[in-house]
């Protein structure tokens, strides 16, 4: 074994989403990456299923699989458990460019794998009930698993952008997706195909113990982007959680879907949260429960009634406390672009 393969990596901080994607994790790792502290941005997993929003200088960006570090001109890499389907890749590097971003900072790793057409066609025609994003995720990564898809490294239409170096310095992971659509965690077969909690990021190349923090990202109530038993249709008949849905904006960045919205259950927090390790949180979009003035959480599979905002924070944060030893910190903010 080469114990001199990575002498130079200092730290490694992960960001990841606590719930079933759509947290605010662009938010939070853009943040991170506005620090400058990092020498690369790296996504771990997943394709471009994903979406974040990201809001710099007063301006709105949606990517979908380039990391945020593009933003900041950090070198930002598409890791080997990613998949990338070039046309899509092509289309966000043009996108980015004409924003006035500069792309030389992308890389994409050789093993990454490649999506396919006919992995699209085949998403759209056998996964309908699943509700996936139609980006062809499973067929590429049941091909990936096969050990019969096409890696990156040889597609000679990425050929530029394939990464050659090795990582050094600060290196910030940035999940996609969340908790609950691990493919090893989630509600099976209710999940996407990848790994989208920190054991994931490890792919990337650098010894575990070299992970310093783990950021995370959850919503003070949640939703679901995509079919899943635990969020039946008749959610959508509650007036209050419909309320939700249109006073938090809650319709699919990458598939235009309303997503269906229910109480936070902290139950599921608390797992994740442990599960995961993380060490920092950021709960959002405490400004939705405000404007709609209804204060409710499901703890012990009940739903709990809180008279004011401020009570609810403090019986999540005294939860969270004595359940979850490795958690450090815990911020609230509203839906604002500002962490
Ligand atoms: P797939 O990843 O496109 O195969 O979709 C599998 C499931 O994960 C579906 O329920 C999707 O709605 C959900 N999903 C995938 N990516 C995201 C995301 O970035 N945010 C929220 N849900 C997602
Ligand atoms: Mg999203």
């Amino acid at each position: 074994m080469n114990f001199l393969e990575h002498p130079s990596i200092n730290y490694v901080d992960i960001c990841c989403g606590l719930s079933w994607g759509d947290e605010a994790k662009g938010k939070m790792v853009s943040h991170l990456a506005s620090t400058r502290e990092y020498d690369f941005v790296c996504r771990w997993a997943g394709g471009n299923n994903a979406g974040h929003t990201i809001y710099l200088n007063g301006n709105k960006y949606k990517t979908h699989l380039i990391p945020t570090g593009v933003f900041h001109n950090i070198k930002s890499i598409i890791g080997p458990d990613c998949v990338i389907h070039p046309p899509s890749f092509f289309a966000e590097l043009e996108y980015l460019r004409e924003n006035g971003f500069d792309t030389k900072c992308v890389k994409v790793s050789p093993k990454a794998h490649v999506v396919q057409h006919f992995h699209i066609s085949e998403d759209k025609e056998k996964y309908k009930e699943q509700g996936t994003t139609s980006n062809g995720i499973a067929p590429c990564y049941g091909d990936k698993f096969a050990r019969k898809g096409i890696r990156a490294g040889d597609c000679p239409d990425l050929v530029d952008y394939l990464w050659d170096e090795k990582l050094h310095g600060n290196i910030l992971c940035e999940g996609a997706q969340g908790f609950w659509l691990d493919i090893n965690y989630g509600n099976y077969p209710y999940v996407t195909s990848s790994t989208t909690l920190p054991y994931g990021a490890c792919c990337l190349g650098f010894p575990p113990q070299k992970i310093r923090r783990i950021f995370a990202a959850a919503k003070i109530y949640d939703t679901r982007s995509g079919n899943d038993p635990d969020f039946p249709e008749t959610l959508l008949d509650d007036p209050e959680l419909m309320s939700l849905v249109k006073f938090g904006g809650e319709i699919g960045t990458t598939t235009g879907r309303i997503r269906k919205t229910n109480w936070l259950n902290i139950d599921k927090l608390i797992v994740a949260i442990n599960i995961s390790g993380s060490t920092d949180i950021l709960i959002s979009k405490v400004d939705v429960l405000e404007k709609l003035g209804i204060f409710k959480a499901f703890h012990h599979n009940t739903l709990i009634h809180f008279d004011t905002i401020k009570d609810m924070k403090d019986y999540i944060i005294s939860t969270l406390s004595s359940n979850c030893p490795l958690l450090d910190e815990i911020k609230f903010s509203g839906s604002a672009k500002d962490i």
